[in-house]
């Protein structure tokens, strides 16, 4: 494997899940895969699990993880082809992925959408100038429109705590006072359609995600139906992608409950807003998932790194 950029990366996924879990039980068996190689984690937009689990994951291949926050602290990028750049910015993709490829033997993109423009954000203008112009490989910490470590960290996250041999996994739209990106329910639509699950997506109407990525997946308007027998429930907001980036609805009659999930897990991949989201009763519960998760980005994030470095 070059790059990952995308949950399509992923060939059989139930292999990498058992791959995930064995560097799990010993993440240091391969601390010198990474001896004297560099990552570059470039940051266009905040994090905290992904900028920590993806050093961590880093340093547990033996790897050196550099960190820049571009936004702000480097030049102002030039993504355009031709651009006069008699503007803010003023260092072009071109030269700038040349030259951090000569530093980093792997670089790492966060770069949300602008939530404005559809076709700029579905072209991916920033994580694939970095495919295109990099001399190195590429992965993606979260792009336009999708978060692919977030999404395999979900299927390793189901795979360990389900008693069933197809549990029901339910993706559930939740309320959110911000506009925000379709890229983890994206990516999670992608992972749930390779494993051997039973998934449905719920969301109001209007909030349906791309077509592109729900394909033949089963949508509900009604969420206490999709709820039905669920064992796990996923949640996420995301702003609308017919009426692109619009927040259509905002009352919390879609927030999580204890009484609406029953026995179900709940999971999110943080952060969340507590009583908008999700109230408080189902995240200080044991069927709570999510501090299981941000763990498992850790052994996704070096599962990746670890095919990468095969492959240098
Ligand atoms: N889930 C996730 O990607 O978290 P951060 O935005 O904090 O990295």
């Amino acid at each position: 494997m070059k790059n990952y950029t995308s949950i399509k990366d992923i060939e059989h996924i139930d292999n990498w899940i058992q791959e995930a879990k064995e560097l799990k039980r010993k993440p240091l068996n391969n601390n010198l895969l990474g001896k004297n190689k560099t990552l570059g984690l470039l940051f266009f937009n905040s994090s905290l699990r992904t900028r920590l689990s993806t050093q961590k994951a880093a340093l547990n291949l033996g790897m050196d993880p550099i960190v820049m926050n571009v936004t702000g602290d480097a030049w102002g990028i030039e993504f355009g082809d031709g651009t006069v750049m008699n503007g803010t910015t003023a260092e072009h993709i071109k030269e700038g992925a040349a030259v951090i490829s000569q530093y980093c033997d792997i670089i790492a993109v966060r770069a949300f959408p602008t939530l404005t423009d559809k076709e700029k954000d579905e072209s991916e203008e920033v994580l694939e100038s970095f495919v295109k112009f990099a001399s190195v490989p590429v992965v993606s910490m979260e792009s336009a429109t999708g978060h692919p470590l977030q999404g395999l960290t979900d299927a390793i996250t189901i795979s360990e705590n389900t008693t069933k041999k197809k549990p029901k996994v339910v993706l559930s739209w939740a309320p959110h006072v911000k506009a925000l990106p379709h890229a983890v329910a994206n990516s999670f639509t992608q992972a749930m359609q390779k494993m051997d699950v039973e998934f449905v997506i719920t969301n109001p109407e209007g909030y349906n995600l791309s077509s592109e990525i729900t394909k033949d997946t089963p949508i509900y308007h009604n969420q206490e139906e999709a709820f039905k027998d669920a064992d796990f429930i996923y949640t996420k907001n995301w702003s609308s992608y017919d009426d692109y980036g619009k927040i259509l609805k905002t009352d919390l009659d879609w927030m999580i409950t204890k009484e609406k999930i029953g026995d179900a897990k709940f999971m999110h991949c943080l952060p969340v807003r507590r009583n908008v989201v999700v109230e408080d009763a189902v995240l200080d519960s044991d069927s709570s998932l999510v501090i299981a998760q941000a763990n498992n980005r850790t052994y996704a994030a070096q599962l990746v790194l670890k095919k990468i470095l095969e492959n240098l």
